[in-house]
């Protein structure tokens, strides 16, 4: 008698679970942008202010781990988006012209195709042209995820530039 309640009572519990699966769930109750997926590029953050501090004015920002892409510390208004006539970053970070202007150059890693294994000399890769692939503006939004992540740096140089380059192969044979 037990067993064919208990067998009963997990065939309900079946139907009623196969049920609610039937309802579906919408795509905007799923991921955290509350948003269909239909809709995705009229996402619209809240109340976001980004940064309006000009270049050449701003104060860097601490390494999220050692060798992250820096975020751009200052505002980017107008220099996006990036094109192949137009890359306002490089009038900047390019490695010559740089220091003339204080910003921080372009490291060698951005200077090298590691698919060839060979030097682009003066001129960036092609792979690091779309700078803000990698590098974001700073706003003031929220984590919609908590993080508990705090980043161990191997020295104090580490927190503000990056060696990538040199050590690359860092634990390769
Ligand atoms: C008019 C010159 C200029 C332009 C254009 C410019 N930057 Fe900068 N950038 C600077 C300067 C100068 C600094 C150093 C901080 C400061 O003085 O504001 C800097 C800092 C940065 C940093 C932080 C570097 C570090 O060591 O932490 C990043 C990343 C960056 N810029 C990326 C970009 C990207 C990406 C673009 C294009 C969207 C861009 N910059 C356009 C001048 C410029
Ligand atoms: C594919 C991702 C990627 C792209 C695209 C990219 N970067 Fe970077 N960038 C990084 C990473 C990762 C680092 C830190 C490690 C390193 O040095 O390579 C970095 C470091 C930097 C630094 C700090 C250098 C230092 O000595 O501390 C600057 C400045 C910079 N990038 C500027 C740019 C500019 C300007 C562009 C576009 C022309 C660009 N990056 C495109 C990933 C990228």
């Amino acid at each position: 008698m037990k067993k064919k309640i208990f067998l009963l009572s997990a065939a309900a519990s079946l139907f009623i679970a196969a049920c609610a699966l039937n309802d579906g769930v919408s795509s905007e109750q799923i991921g955290l942008r509350k948003i269909a997926l239909e809709n995705e590029n009229k996402i619209v953050l809240d109340n976001v202010n980004y940064n309006e501090t000009q270049p050449g004015e701003s104060a860097l920002v601490e390494r999220s781990f050692e060798n992250a892409p820096p975020l751009i510390s200052h505002s980017i208004e107008g220099m996006l988006p990036i094109t192949t006539d137009n890359n306002s970053c490089l009038s900047c970070h390019d490695k010559s012209i740089a220091k003339d202007v204080g910003a921080t150059p372009a490291p060698a890693t951005h200077y090298y195709d590691f698919r060839k294994n060979k030097s682009t000399g003066d001129t960036i890769s092609d792979t690091r042209f779309s700078c803000d692939q990698c590098h974001i503006a700073l706003s003031n939004a929220q984590p919609l995820v908590k993080n508990n992540f705090k980043a161990d740096f191997k020295d104090e140089n580490s927190k503000k530039s990056s060696n990538l380059f040199d050590v690359m192969n860092e634990g390769v044979k």
